[in-house]
């Protein structure tokens, strides 16, 4: 049997399901796939610590060069994180003539660019099923199962810890602070949660599927980006009344020849597919022109949910290496019937506004009226009496509004006497 030997690159958690997984299903890979996968050498710089799985010392080193120039290694497996020593070793890799499996979407999304262009240049591949929603095969699906669909949408709750955070709000009543602080004893938030819950990790995500659905690198600067951390438990309970849950969503569409890219928070109805997708858990959700809408869940993190995906990369590879195949991961070529990206300040959405108002006759007029000189339709407005106190919540729901005009009459309605507190504002989808 033909035996293809791989080199590890980061022996961490993700790491050790790995080598887990190719231990113990190794006979049934073997049997599937008609092909021995061995590891070779495991690279990380802590190499004594106790890991929960047994492997020959000898395959351990502090040097990635000793994977990187073993001429018998084929396929280099990245899971060490962080970006230069990463991209580095990579670049590397390529140019020593090996394929790469990797989960390091933060590097993709800064350097896909040019890694992926190196890699076709080399006739080698940069395969990355993990960095995306962990074991759930959405990569591979818009690839290889949908390859013959144009997308009109992603949506996707990419990021387990916010996700995990605005559903215990939800379901806990509690504040964000709170809720970040469960997330962290849990085990799913970072001592610092800001990439999480700024909405970066999702961003980087979605420059991955945005390339991967509309045929466009998206540079993460021209990504609209907000996070969770100013969603308060008030808009929450708000939403849940008028039959809405918040999640944040990383959200790519084709709007005529425009894409719009943007990760925020937003509105979705409760009868949502992805309204329904609580705690750690991912889902996308994607509109296409032949197998409609679908919907893709599961764990978005894990060890071997994640080990799971690099491992059925690393099958990939193996597949191609035995046929003599070069199947690059990303035509080079991009969908030009995309102009551009469309700016923030012209996407179109319906909104969730709340406003701080004192409770007295002309102010609901003083607002509305500034609305409609922006153009902007309530479709629905309630106030919502407090006894003890004369300022009270305003929520309104728009009809279709330009995003700038909106921004611009939200801070005319801030400059009035009678608002105590900046206004929210929470985007609408799915509607
Ligand atoms: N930090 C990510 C999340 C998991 O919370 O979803 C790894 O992509």
């Amino acid at each position: 049997m033909k035996k293809i030997n791989i080199g590890l690159i980061g022996f961490g958690n993700v790491g050790c399901g790995v080598v887990k997984i190719l231990q113990q299903r190794k006979s049934l890979l073997a049997r599937k796939i008609g092909i021995e996968i061995a590891i070779k050498k495991i690279c990380d710089k802590d190499i004594s610590s106790k890991r929960d799985v047994s492997i020959d010392p000898s395959m351990l080193t502090r040097d990635a060069n000793e994977i990187i120039n073993d001429p018998q290694i084929d396929i280099v497996v990245e899971l060490m994180g962080g970006q230069t020593t990463a991209k580095e070793y990579i670049s590397c890799a390529l140019k020593k003539g090996k394929h790469v499996v990797t989960a390091n979407k933060a590097l993709l999304a800064e350097c896909g660019r040019e890694l992926f262009a190196l890699a076709f240049e080399r006739g080698k591949n940069i395969y990355f099923e993990a960095s995306v929603g962990a074991g759930i095969p959405i990569i591979k699906s818009i690839k290889e199962g949908l390859v013959a669909n144009k997308f009109k949408c992603i949506f996707g709750i990419v990021n387990g810890t916010s996700n995990y955070v605005l559903t215990q709000m939800e379901k806990e009543n509690c504040s964000i602070s709170s809720a970040i602080s469960a997330a962290q004893k849990e085990g799913f938030a970072e001592k610092d949660p800001t990439l999480d819950i700024e909405g970066i990790d999702s961003a980087h995500k979605l420059v991955l599927l945005t390339y991967l659905a509309f045929g466009k690198i998206v540079s993460l600067k021209d990504i609209f980006i907000e996070g969770i951390s100013h969603i308060s438990l008030a808009d929450i309970n708000y939403a849940k009344e008028l039959g809405y849950t918040i999640k944040l969503l990383a959200i790519a569409k084709k709007v005529a020849d425009e894409l719009e890219v943007m990760v925020y928070p937003a509105f979705l109805p409760c009868e949502h597919l992805l309204s329904s997708v609580d705690g750690i858990f991912n889902a996308i959700f994607l509109s296409s022109d032949l197998a409609g809408d679908l919907m893709f869940y599961g764990p978005g993190a894990g060890q071997l949910s994640a080990a799971s995906a690099v491992v059925s990369d690393i099958v990939d590879l193996t597949q191609d290496i035995k046929a003599g195949l070069f199947r690059p991961t990303l035509n080079t070529v991009e969908d030009n019937s995309i102009k551009g990206l469309r700016k923030i300040g012209e996407f179109e959405n319906k909104y969730y506004i709340r406003v701080m108002a004192v409770d007295k006759p002309g102010v609901l007029a003083s607002i509305s009226g500034i609305l409609a000189k922006f153009g902007i339709s309530i479709a629905s407005v309630t106030q919502k009496e407090k006894l003890k106190s004369q300022v009270v919540p305003v929520i309104m729901i728009t009809h279709y509004a330009k995003e700038k005009n909106l921004r611009t009459a939200l801070k005319m309605i801030d400059k009035l006497a009678d608002i105590k507190e900046k206004s929210v504002a929470i985007r609408i989808e799915g509607v």
